[in-house]
C-alpha cells in the first residue's frame, strides 16, 4: 500500500513563518486577539495553535471580545445547538463592529469546514472578514496577511487532508497538556459529522510525537492527554508497525507522571490495548468508551460496528486488567426509528456497566450524514422525555458507583480554587472523577495526596493526606 503523504512541506511551513514576521512590521496590523471556543478538545487545542500563530505575528490576548481588535470563532457542528450558540455570538459582535469598524471577525473550525457552508456565511454575514477551515489552520498567516492588505472578506476552506508540523502553540495551561496523535476520522457512524469537516484519519509519525512529549516534560508538563477522533487506530496507515499500544508504552517510559486519552472506538479497543493499560505505571486507570446505544440493531444502524455484548465485553477485560478503573461514555437519545424497548436497552447497559459520568445527548439530524434521511425521526417531546429520564438513571447510578472511593486514596493535579473563599481545590484524580480538598492557590498546578471522604453529585470530597509534588 502506498501511504499518501499529508505532511505541509517545510518550505511552505517556513513562508508561513516568513509571513507572520511580516505582518508583525505591519502598522495597520491587529494589536490583540481573543478566540471564543466551541466543541470538543481538538477544537481546544486548535485554538491554542491560533493563539501560538497570533502571537507570532506580535499580538497580545485582549481582556474581552469587545474590546479585542481581532476577534475569531472556533466553531463546532456536532449538533445543531452547537452551531447556532455559534451563530448568535458571531450575529451579537455585528453590533459592537458598527462602533469599531477596524475590528476583524474572523469564523474556522469544523462549521467552516462544513461542505458549502463557507459560500453561506459569507453571504449572510458579510461584516465577518476571514473564514478559514480546520485544514487551513497553518496558513493563518498567509490569510490574515491578505486580509489586512485588502480588507475583503476571504474564505480559504481545502478539502486537503493536512498535518502540519511546527506550528508554535501558546498553552492555556502549564501543568497538563493537550498533544495530538492523530487527525480526521474514517469511521462515518451514520449520525456524525466529524468526518466531513475534519478529513481523513490520518496519524502523526511517532517520532513526532515522542519529541513533542519530550519537550513538555521538560517544560514542567505533568499530564499530557493524547487527542484523536479515535485514538485506537492510531497508526493505520504507517508503516513499521506503529500501532496505539506501542506509542503508549513508549509514552509510558518516558516518566510523565499521567497519560490520558481519548477518544477511544470500542470496536478497536484490543486485547493488547488492555494488556498496556494494565501494565503501565503512568497511564491512568480511565477510560473514556462512548458506546452510543445498548441496543443492537439501533448500535447496527449507527454503523458502530459492534455489539452490545461485545462492548460489555470490552468493559469486563478493561475492569479485570485495570481493577477499579473509571469508566466514561457517551450516549445519543432519539436516533432515528428508536422504540421505547430499544431506549431501554440503553437504560439497562447504563445500569449494568455503572459509569463514572456520561455526556448525554439528543440526536441531532446533521445535513450530508446517512442518518438525516432515515425514516421515522423520533418527536422532539418523546426525546426530551428519554434523555430526562436517561439522565435522573445515571445521576441514581453515579452516587453508588462513586461510592467505591470512599476512605480510598486518589492523587490530584489541581487545576483551580473550586471556591471564592479560596480555602478548597480542585482537580481530576488519576480515574477521572473530579475531587475538591482543602487548599488555596498556591497548590494550582501540583499533584497531591488525599483521601476520599464524601460524595457530593458529580465530585469527590477529600482530605489531604500528603504534600505536594
Ligand atoms: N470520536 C468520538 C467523539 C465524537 S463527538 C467518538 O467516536 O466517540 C462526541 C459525541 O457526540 C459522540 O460520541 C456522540 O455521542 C455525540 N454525537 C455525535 N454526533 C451527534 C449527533 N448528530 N447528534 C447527537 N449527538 C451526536
Ligand atoms: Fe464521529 Fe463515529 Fe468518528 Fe466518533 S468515530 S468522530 S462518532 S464518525
Ligand atoms: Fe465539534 Fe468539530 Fe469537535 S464538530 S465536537 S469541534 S471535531
Amino acid at each position: 500500500m502506498i501511504r499518501k503523504e499529508y505532511h505541509v512541506p517545510p518550505e511552505e511551513m517556513a513562508k508561513q513563518r516568513e509571513i507572520a514576521g511580516e505582518v508583525r512590521q505591519l502598522p495597520h496590523r491587529p494589536k490583540t486577539y481573543f478566540i471564543v471556543t466551541y466543541g470538543c478538545q481538538m477544537n481546544a487545542h486548535d485554538s491554542e495553535k491560533i493563539a501560538g500563530l497570533l502571537e507570532q505575528m506580535g499580538m497580545s490576548e485582549a481582556t474581552s471580545r469587545e474590546e479585542s481588535d481581532l476577534v475569531l470563532f472556533n466553531t463546532c457542528c456536532i449538533r445543531d445547538n452547537a452551531e447556532r450558540k455559534a451563530l448568535g455570538n458571531v450575529s451579537w459582535l455585528k453590533e459592537i463592529k458598527k462602533n469599531r469598524p477596524e475590528m476583524i471577525i474572523g469564523i474556522c473550525g469544523c462549521m467552516a469546514q462544513e461542505p458549502g457552508m463557507a459560500e453561506k456565511l459569507r453571504k449572510q454575514y458579510r461584516f465577518v472578514d476571514l473564514i478559514f477551515g480546520t485544514s487551513n489552520l497553518h496558513r493563518l498567516p498567509e490569510l490574515l496577511m491578505n486580509t489586512l492588505n485588502s480588507r475583503d472578506s476571504l474564505t480559504a476552506v481545502d478539502d486537503r487532508d493536512w498535518i502540519a508540523e511546527g506550528i508554535p502553540v501558546r498553552r492555556l495551561r502549564h501543568d497538563a497538556a493537550y498533544l495530538t496523535i492523530m487527525y480526521g476520522c474514517d469511521n462515518y457512524c451514520s449520525y456524525c459529522i466529524v468526518p466531513f469537516v475534519r478529513g481523513r484519519e490520518r496519524s502523526r509519525n511517532p517520532e513526532d510525537i515522542l519529541r513533542e512529549a519530550g519537550e513538555l516534560m521538560e517544560s514542567g508538563v505533568k499530564e499530557i492527554m493524547l487527542l484523536g477522533q479515535n485514538v485506537n487506530s492510531y497508526g493505520k496507515g504507517l508503516s513499521g508497525g506503529v500501532s496505539f499500544p506501542a506509542l503508549l508504552k513508549s509514552l509510558d517510559r518516558m516518566r510523565i507522571p499521567r497519560i490520558r486519552f481519548m477518544t477511544s472506538h470500542p470496536k478497536d479497543l484490543s486485547d493488547e490495548l488492555i494488556e498496556v493499560m494494565g501494565a503501565g505505571s503512568h497511564i491512568l486507570p480511565q477510560f473514556h468508551l462512548p458506546v452510543q446505544s445498548g441496543n443492537d440493531e439501533i448500535l447496527k444502524r449507527m454503523n458502530r460496528h459492534y455489539t452490545r455484548e461485545q462492548y460489555l465485553d470490552r468493559v469486563r477485560k478493561l475492569r479485570e486488567s485495570v481493577p477499579g478503573i473509571g469508566l466514561s461514555t457517551d450516549l445519543i437519545v432519539a436516533f432515528p426509528g428508536e422504540t421505547e424497548a430499544q431506549f431501554e436497552d440503553t437504560l439497562s447497559l447504563v445500569r449494568e456497566v455503572g459509569y463514572d459520568s456520561a455526556f448525554t445527548f439528543i440526536y441531532s439530524p446533521r445535513t450530508g450524514t446517512r442518518a438525516a434521511e432515515f425514516p421515522d425521526q423520533v418527536s422532539p417531546e418523546e426525546a426530551k422525555d428519554r434523555i430526562q429520564r436517561l439522565i435522573a438513571l445515571q445521576e441514581e447510578l453515579q452516587q453508588k458507583t462513586l461510592s467505591r472511593f470512599l476512605g480510598q486514596e486518589e492523587e490530584i493535579l489541581v487545576e483551580s480554587l473550586s471556591r471564592r473563599d479560596g480555602q478548597a481545590v480542585s482537580g481530576k484524580g488519576r480515574h477521572g472523577v473530579s475531587v475538591t480538598v482543602p487548599g488555596d492557590a498556591a497548590d494550582a498546578g501540583q499533584i497531591l495526596s488525599c483521601r476520599i471522604t464524601g460524595v457530593k453529585n458529580n465530585t469527590l470530597m477529600g482530605e489531604r493526606t500528603g504534600g505536594t509534588r
